[in-house]
């Protein structure tokens, strides 16, 4: 076991009579990513805020580094970079000038500032727009630079908060690419989203938080385990094929929906394994189809399974009611 990077011990925060965070723990050993997976307001930015000491625990206390953020703030925040959920360079600077600025802010070396810059702007494909005012560059790379600058002082423990929300898919997978590097490089990263996928590709264990509890905790695999099996779905190009589709497809499973409308059958399937199986029957009795994949359950899925209600749901009365009864 490798000493923990970060420890939630038991962190509450309170506004008025809003418990935002409500008795979390976690430990997050050194080199690993925890990945903190809740829907809106379940109080992933409010946890990363008391841990980085930019606010203060209700209750409970936390270390990162082996440093309590209570007793030694100062120690935290040498030991820990920080990526906010909004982006936080100067638009009026250009990257160059954002890296020497927080740099200097560190009290880094000049020559140290320089060299640094040149590697993360080259890391972060930035080095082409480096002397190009922060205020001309697309969100991607907005994102990129702000990760850039957080990693000026090569801090050990990296808090990303929602890292890739409101970027493009390509961007996304270019910053998961980046973030696996530092962790190949020995940074321990907490990182919190709204996206399963996300945790699903970059943590070795995700916390599922939801008003300010932890709902669930384990390894990806573990939690889409919980949510249930992936599924094979099959949509036919022709209605009249349905009754011979549904036997070929028992063939290959035993728990098969079939919804007569879309044309459309789903199996409980195990894996790619049984979609591959599923695919070549279909393909050897001549049955056409318009498409066939593996379906996943998605953190929709994670959530309506742990919660009985849905992740992304904003609905207020809802919430209301949940919370009167
Ligand atoms: N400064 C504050 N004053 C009062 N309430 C707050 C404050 N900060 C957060 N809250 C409340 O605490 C709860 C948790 O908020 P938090 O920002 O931690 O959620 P989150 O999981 O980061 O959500 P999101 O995905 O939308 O960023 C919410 O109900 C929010 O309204
Ligand atoms: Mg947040």
């Amino acid at each position: 076991m490798s000493a923990p990077a970060v420890e939630a011990i038991d962190l509450v925060k309170r506004f008025g009579d809003n418990a935002a965070v409500d008795g979390v723990s976690f430990v997050v050993p050194e080199g690993s990513v925890l990945g903190l997976l809740g829907p809106n307001g379940a109080g992933k930015t409010t946890t990363v805020r008391m841990l980085t000491t930019l606010s203060v625990p209700t209750s409970g206390t936390g270390r990162v580094a082996g440093h309590d953020i209570r007793k030694e703030p100062d120690a935290v925040r040498r030991s820990m970079g920080l990526t906010g959920q909004a982006a936080t360079v100067d638009e009026f600077l250009t990257a160059r000038e954002n890296l020497k600025l927080i740099g200097s802010l560190y009290g880094l070396p000049k020559k140290y500032i320089a060299e640094t810059s040149d590697e993360l702007l080259e890391r972060f494909s930035l080095t082409e727009a480096a002397d190009r005012t922060a205020k001309t560059y697309s969100g991607g790379m907005r994102r990129r630079l702000d990760l850039a600058v957080s990693l000026i002082a090569a801090p050990p423990v990296l808090f990303l908060d929602e890292p890739t929300t409101g970027l493009d898919p390509r961007s996304r997978s270019e910053l998961w690419e980046v973030l696996r590097g530092l962790v190949r490089d020995g940074t321990t990263l907490l990182l919190t989203t709204q996206y399963l996928e996300e945790a699903d590709n970059l943590a070795d264990e995700i916390i599922v938080i939801d008003k300010g509890r932890i709902i669930a905790a384990g390894t990806p695999t573990q939690l889409k385990d919980q949510a249930g099996a992936a599924s094979v779905v099959v949509t036919l190009t022709n209605a009249s094929d349905l009754d011979a589709a549904e036997r070929l497809i028992r063939t290959c499973s035993d728990e098969v929906h079939v919804d007569p409308i879309a044309r459309r059958l789903t199996a409980k399937a195990a894996g790619l394994g049984d979609m591959s199986r599923i695919g070549q029957v279909f393909e050897e009795s001549g049955i056409p189809v318009d498409d066939l994949g593996l379906k996943r359950p998605s953190l929709d899925d994670v959530f309506l399974h742990l919660t009985g209600h849905k992740a992304e749901s904003t609905d207020e009365t809802e919430t209301m009611e949940e919370a009167r009864s």
